[in-house]
Formats: structure tokens, sequence, C-alpha cells
């Protein structure tokens, strides 16, 4: 069988794969907004004059809160996002919008408008919020069996406190919206936006009008990570409301700069911890208080929040565990989703805390997380079976073997007693991830396939394409069960005017959930088809089969398109709609129990690096992956996840540093001051395999989702790097920053090596 290629791979590769600003550019008429910013962190806004970018060529309004004729306060789960503060929350927000004819004349009648401030004090970072009692959210808690009790009845303690940093979504596409009024007088949304139908109902929202006046269509994205989750909504009610009041078509556009200054990213967090544990390093009992830096609004970062909650024990079993988390509120852009939603935050905590305890212990690190692995039968702390336990154990060895585990750690311990000022470092890491939306009424899709008489197929699905590769998946989907090419199948762009009241394509469910409503679809128009198809073949409809176009039974074959038609001529529907909605979850948050998950993803990664002692400077020798996905669906798509989400989480945990001055501008705010992992940084040797004999009972055809569970993968290389300070000399913990920049490899060497260091 040959494997699905990325249905846009050519396009893509040939620059002729249209993005909505694409289709922008295609309309002439089309007007464009440029943003007037704040240059304070904090501050009310006492006057706006707008006078003069009024007079200034090309201008034709500038926007603010007079012209919302319907709601002024946006916002995905909590209505606390003014789209024209009267009182400024970050540097850089938003204050009005100038449209104008061309970009360049909107931008420069945005420097002209006159913006008249009463600044405030801001409160930047975690500690500063703490101080001043500043949270978005209470706090919440899940706990199981005795924290206490067994922490102080375990042989071993000890405390710590990890500061785990942020991440730009640097999505190669900009957020980006383009509204015009269509022939019939309703508006026509076009949005780089992972979530059209909160799109659709913000516009609608904004300009006080019902849902069914806005259509939100979504062609692509050039990436999104989860940054146009929510924040894409913002720019696409811009952009409506300009075409509202100009009568014209309307384009935002940000720039990089706006980009990262505007839009929120991966939530910092700070973790204060006290682990209980026993001398062959069995964790006994653990308590960790969770802060996130939300920013100025609540967006998703409470789900972020309980997310991170569901995976501070990652592979492990904690028997005596309290997870508290509250999401505190600081002056910055709101932080929002990113590809790992503060499930990765956590897995980081918790790695640290497995490492400090085995280095404490003088253990090997991979003996320890080993030793304290779920097995079959376990619960975690939140009370869901970890069904498929033994995949755990399974990968790790596996993945042992392969890598050569073992022989490598010898040889290094060989290379390092020969080398002085440079060390090599190796690391094993697991993954646990759960799949499904934590809030569980998310978990539902739904899907519209047609069938035309020449046998061809549109397939339309709630789901959005942002290179992941959901349409390549949800077409294999339907060619099979459909029994079609799947050359035949046509995925068409996501449009809420095809299917309503979708979810965000998020919680790497995307395949999960709008293939099965495809499938479920195509399954409902194969039944109808059977009993025509049994007529043509002279057999009984359960006889029939349908694969590859043709349709056979009783030793006999026709072509998929005769079914068809004689279906059309006998008066039968050739189009369905499909929904799915996950069965088996659910969750009290009171109580802090449930099934949330459908199902978990795993995986496992092994990293070598090597370190230089003068200057913190490392390379990534090499990486072997044993990633969990089931019976995949696109192995070629599959593979570009792994690849990418690790790579991903490598920039995250190594070198990517998101930096505001004490004024809360933000200082990297480009790729000249934010370092991202280039070619440069890939690991020499690559290795990627996938676990056989995986099937998933829970997804469609066997298959797993692949969007986020890889980026976790990536914890190894800081684990690595670790491994390597540690081989500078000194014994007990090594405390590392994260970022482990070279920056920060550097000062850990320094600590480890400091003459009378305690280590
Ligand atoms: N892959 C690419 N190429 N681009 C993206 O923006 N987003 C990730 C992941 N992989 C992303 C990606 C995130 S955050 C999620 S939740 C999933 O894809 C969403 O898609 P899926 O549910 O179809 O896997
Ligand atoms: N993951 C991603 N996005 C979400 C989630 C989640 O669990 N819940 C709400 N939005
Ligand atoms: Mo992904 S962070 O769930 O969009």
């Amino acid at each position: 069988m040959t494997h699905a290629v990325h249905e846009s791979a050519l396009l893509h590769a040939t620059c002729e794969a249209r993005y909505v600003h694409d289709l922008a550019l295609r309309d002439p008429t089309a007007l464009h907004a440029w943003p007037v910013q704040s240059t304070h962190a904090h501050a009310h806004v006492k006057g706006l004059d707008a006078s003069r970018a009024l007079q200034m060529p090309g201008v034709r309004a500038v926007l603010t809160g007079a012209d919302v004729p319907g709601a002024q306060q946006i916002g995905p789960v909590r209505h606390d996002e003014p789209l024209f503060p009267s009182e400024v929350c970050y540097h850089g927000q938003p204050v009005c919008w100038v449209i104008a004819d061309t970009e360049a004349e909107a931008r420069a009648a945005a420097s002209q408008v006159q913006v008249a401030y009463e600044p405030l004090p801001a409160l930047l970072t975690i500690e500063a919020a703490i101080a001043a009692d500043s949270f978005l959210t209470q706090p919440q808690t899940i706990e199981t069996g005795r924290p206490d009790e067994e922490m102080a009845a375990s042989a071993h303690r000890l405390s710590g406190e990890l500061r785990v940093g942020g991440q730009e979504h640097f999505y190669l596409e900009m957020q980006c919206a383009y509204v015009h009024r269509d022939a019939a007088g309703g508006l026509h949304v076009h949005s780089s936006t992972q979530h059209p139908t909160e799109t659709q109902i913000t516009v609608a929202h904004v300009l006080g009008v019902p849902a069914h006046e806005v259509i939100c269509e979504a062609l692509r994205m050039g990436g999104a990570f989860g940054g146009k989750e929510t924040q894409a909504s913002s720019f696409a009610a811009i952009a409506a409301l300009g075409c509202l009041v100009t009568g014209r078509a309307v384009v935002v556009r940000l720039d990089r700069r706006r980009d990262f200054a505007i839009t929120g990213k991966r939530h910092p967090f700070l973790a204060r911890y006290e682990v209980g544990f026993e001398s062959d390093g069995r964790l006994r009992a653990l308590r960790v208080e969770l802060f996130s830096n939300g920013g100025y609004s609540l967006d998703l970062s409470a789900a972020i929040m309980n997310r991170a909650l569901f995976h501070i024990d990652n592979c492990y079993r904690i028997e005596h565990l309290r997870a508290r988390g509250r999401v505190a509120r600081t002056h910055l852009p709101s932080n929002t989703a990113m590809r790992g939603f503060g499930g990765s935050q956590a897995m980081v905590i918790v790695e640290e805390i497995v490492d400090r305890v085995a280095r404490t212990l003088g253990l090997p690190v991979e003996q320890v997380r080993e030793r304290n692995f779920y097995g079959p039968g376990d619960r975690t702390h939140y009370g869901q079976e970890v069904r498929d336990a033994d995949r755990i154990g399974r990968i790790w060895r596996e993945l042992m073997t392969s890598s050569r585990f073992t022989e490598r750690r010898r040889d290094l311990a060989a290379w390092n007693a020969r080398s002085r000022d440079t060390k090599r470092g190796l690391a094993i890491t697991p993954v646990k991830f759960g799949i499904s939306f934590t809030t569980t009424y998310l978990n539902q899709a739904g899907a519209s396939v047609l069938v035309y008489r020449d046998g061809s197929v549109q397939v339309n699905h709630g789901g959005t394409e942002m290179g992941q590769g959901l349409h390549t998946k949800v077409r294999v989907v339907a060619a099979r069960a459909l029994g079609v090419l799947p050359q035949s199948v046509r995925l068409m762009p996501t449009r809420t005017d095809k299917v309503p009241n979708t979810s965000a394509t998020a919680a790497s469910s995307g395949s999960d959930l709008n293939g099965e409503a495809v499938r479920r679809a195509c399954v409902e128009l194969r039944e109808r088809l059977a009993p025509v198809a049994g007529q043509l073949l002279g057999c009984a409809p359960g006889e029939v089969t349908f694969a590859d176009g043709r349709v056979s039974g009783a030793g006999k074959l026709v072509a998929f398109v005769e079914v068809v038609e004689r279906a059309f001529l006998q008066r039968l529907p050739l189009f369905a709609m499909g929904f799915y909605a996950t069965p088996g979850i659910h969750y009290d948050a009171q109580r802090g129990r449930g099934e949330p998950f459908r199902y978990f993803a795993y995986g496992a990664a092994v990293a070598e690096v090597e370190v230089d002692g003068f200057t913190g400077h490392y390379r990534l020798l090499a990486i072997d992956i044993l990633h969990d996905v089931g019976d995949s669906l696109a192995p070629l798509i599959d593979r570009g996840q792994i690849e990418g989400g690790f790579l991903q989480g490598m920039g995250w945990l190594t070198c990517e540093e998101v930096v505001f001055g004490p004024d809360g501008a933000l200082r990297s705010r480009g790729a000249s001051t934010y370092k991202l992992p280039g070619i440069g940084e890939c690991p020499e040797r690559f290795v990627v395999n996938t676990l056989g004999r995986a099937s998933e009972a829970g997804a469609v055809f066997g298959s797993k989702a692949t969007g986020e569970p890889p980026l976790m993968l990536a914890i190894s290389v800081r684990e690595a790097l670790r491994d390597a300070v540690a081989a500078f000399g000194g014994i007990g913990p090594v405390a590392l920053g994260c970022p482990a920049t070279p920056e920060a490899v550097y000062w850990a060497i320094q600590e480890r090596t400091r003459p009378g260091s305690g280590a």
C-alpha cells in the first residue's frame, strides 16, 4: 500500500497553496487595517484624538468602541477582553484600528493617532502577581491518598521550585482575517482560525447579528499550534466591524512584530513541590503547587491549568498526591493554548522531580523512572484507569534495546573520563498524554458527505487544516469507509454553513472526532447503497463489499459509479450527515475525579548531547524515538508530526526565550532576538520509529492522535543536558534553568564545579 501524502504537499512546495491573505490580495477593493498600540503595560486611556490620522491619505475610518453595534467585550470563556479598551492591560495592546486603502497608508496613519494615558502600576511576573494577590482563577485541586501523612512517613523528602518558560507559536502565517459582504448580504469571514464556529459567533456578537448572518471559512492555516484556537477571533471581529463601517471588504493581517507583541503564548509556569520517596527511588508522596502566568485575561488558562494538573504524574504512579493550580493575572498579552496545553509544563516538572530523586539517592535516573511506571490496573490521581499501562513498559524496553542505551551509557562514561572540558550526556524519558478535550462537551464533531452522480465525493467536516494533515487523514477515512479511491474524494474548505456548532481543531483530537463523524456518514451511505448493489450483483446486501471504487458480491464486480447511478434513478439520497460524540468520558471538577480521556498516547525518546564546559554551548548528537500512533491513518503525516513536534518541544526547552523588559514591552520580537531551532540544532542522528501491534480500539480505524504528544519527547534533551552537566563534577541534583539555553547550561556547570559547592 502506498502511504497518503499530505493533500497540499505539492501546493506547499510550489507556493501555490493559498492562505487567507492570498484571497484578500485578489480583491483590489479590499481595505486594510492597522492597530494603534498601547505604549504602556497598564494605563487608563484618558483620551483619543484621531483627527490628524483621518486627514492622512487613503484613510477611510478609525474604528473605536463607538462603532460597535453589539458586544464590546469578547473572550472564549469569560468575556473579559475589550475590543477597544479604556484601560490598557499590556504593552502593545490594540487601542483602536485605522482602516485605509493600503496597508502602508493605514500604518502611517496609525502613528498619527494621539492617545493620552494615565499610567498605572503593572505586574509582569508570577511572583509579583502572587505578592499582589492577582489571579484569574480560584485554585483547582486534584488529590488522592493521604499526601500529608505519607510525606511525613517517607524515608526521604526534598522540596524545590522550578520556573518553566513560555513559548511563541511562531506559525509562519501570521494572524489574518478578510471579511466581505457576500452577494446575499451576509458577512463572509475568511479567517486563519482553528475555531471557525467561535470566530463566527464572536463576529456575530460584536456586530449584534444572529449567527446565521455570518459564514466563517477556513481554507488552511500556515501553522497554528494552538495560537489560533481562541486568538484569531478578535482580528476577524475587527475586519467585520471595518466592513460594516466602510461598506467595503477589510483585511487584518499582523506582521511578525505585532503578532509577537499582541498575541498570547505558551504559559510560563512556576512549580513549588515537596516529594517523599523511598531508598529504592519509589515515589511515595507528592505535594505540588502550580502557578501559571495567564496574562491579562482568562482565555483558556483554566483549561490549560486543568490539563497541567492531569499530567503532573506523566507515567508515574504516585499514590499520595495533592496538586493545586492557580492562574496568575499579569499585565502581559493573554497566554493561550499551545501544543501540550499545560500538560507539557507539568511533565517537565515531574521529570525534574524524578531526576532529583534519583541523583539524591545516587541511582541511575532511568532505573528510577522505570521503577515508578504505572502498571496494568493502576489509576491516575484523578481516578482514570491507565488501561494499556503495559505499553509504557513495552515502549521503554523496545527503545532501550533499539537505541543500545546500556552500551551507550557505558561508552559515554568512558568518553567523559577521557574528556575534561567537553562532556556528553544521555537520557531517556517517557510520555503519556491524555487524548480528548478535558472539557467534556467539546468532544463532538459533525460532517457532511456528498456523492455526485459520477461517483466523485465531497467531504465537509468541522476540523481545520493547519499543516497537521487532518484533511489527508480524513480523506483516507472517507475513501476506506466508502470503498472508493482517495483521489475521488475531495476535502472542502472548512465552513460554518456546511457543518455548524463545531469545536476547535485542538487537543490533538481533530482526526479522532472529525474522522469518526465522516466515517459514520460514509457508513450510512454505504448501507443505503448496499441493497442497490445487491440488485446489480444478484446477492444479499450483507454480502456486498465496497473497496477501491469497486463493489463486489456473489463473485461479481461493478464500478462504484454504476451503483451510485442506479441509486440515483431509484431516487435515493446520495448525501449524509455524520455526527460523533466521544462516548464514556466524564469529569467532575469539584471532586477532581473522572475519566476525562478516551485513551492515552504513549512514547519515549533517548537523547544524547555534547556540552562545551567553557561556553555551555551544546550539540544534539542523536535522538531515538519510539512513539505510539496506533494503526496510523497516514504514516508519513504521523512521522512529520513526531519530528516536528519533537523539534518544537526542543526549541521550547533549549533555545527559545520570551523576554519582556521591565516596562512590559516584548524584547524578543522576531527571529533575530528569539532563537528558534534551525537545521543546525537538529540532531545529527534522528531515528523515529512507531510502535507495532498498537491498534487503538477507542478511535477511528484503530488510529491514535499524534498532534501534541511528540512535543513532550523533547524533555529527553533537557534531561540529557542535565546529565552532561553532572558529568563535569560534583554529586547530587543538578539545578538547570528551563529553557536550558547555552547560557543556562553554562551557569549550571559553574554552580556544579564551584569550589566548595555543596554538590
Ligand atoms: N502540525 C502542524 N504542521 N501545524 C500546526 O499548527 N498544531 C498542533 C498539532 N500539529 C499543528 C500541528 C496542535 S497544537 C494540535 S492540537 C494538533 O496538531 C491539531 O490537529 P489534530 O487534532 O488534527 O492533530
Ligand atoms: N486541549 C486543547 N484545547 C482545549 C482543551 C484541551 O484540552 N480544552 C479546551 N480547549
Ligand atoms: Mo492544540 S494546543 O490543542 O491547538
